[in-house]
């Protein structure tokens, strides 16, 4: 699995303590440093590697299973344009990309909601995926309640 912008890993060694392999990237050194230590303290093993998600195919590696949790929202339209490219780069067809990102439905958004018609037409590109699921969802942040704030779940396939 490839966790795109993970952060300090959080997700990444989750998934990591199944026992699956995982490569977790990200452009801040500071939050790999600290996955890095996570992963050690725990006992855990996954890759973590510095990384731009829109420029994956640097990597050179493809993946079954991609998971993006609050990196999509942070593009803008450019961008998101570019990323879509650089997901493709490393997801062979069948591979399943999860987006969790703000939407813009529901009380207490948070920062740059993404509404359903763009998180869909951002993967509108000439047939190269099919977008499975868009569920409602709510993610935890530093600055919300315990509810979190609403989001988006995706399940988007690479065909
Ligand atoms: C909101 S945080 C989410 C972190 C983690 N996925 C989580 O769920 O806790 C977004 C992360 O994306 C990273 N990021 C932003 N732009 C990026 C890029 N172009 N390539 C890789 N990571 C990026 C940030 O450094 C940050 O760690």
């Amino acid at each position: 699995m490839l966790d795109a912008g993970c952060g300090t890993g959080e997700n990444a060694l989750l998934v990591a303590s199944l026992g699956l392999p995982v490569l977790g990237v990200d452009v801040a050194e500071t939050a790999l440093a600290t996955a890095r230590k996570k992963a050690a303290e725990r006992g855990i093993t996954a890759e973590f590697a510095a990384a731009d998600a829109l420029a994956l195919e640097l990597l050179d590696r493809t993946f079954a299973t991609v998971l993006d949790c609050g990196l999509f929202h942070t593009f803008d339209h450019d961008e998101r344009v570019r990323y879509v490219a650089s997901l493709a780069s490393v997801m062979d067809d069948g591979a399943l990309l999860y987006v969790l990102c703000f939407s813009d439905e529901g009380t207490d958004i948070g920062p740059h909601p993404v509404s359903r018609a763009e998180l869909r037409a951002a993967f509108d590109s000439g047939g190269a995926w099919d977008v499975t699921a868009i569920e409602p969802e709510r993610v935890e942040t530093r600055f919300h309640g315990a509810n979190g704030a609403p989001a988006w779940l995706a399940t988007i396939k690479r065909v």
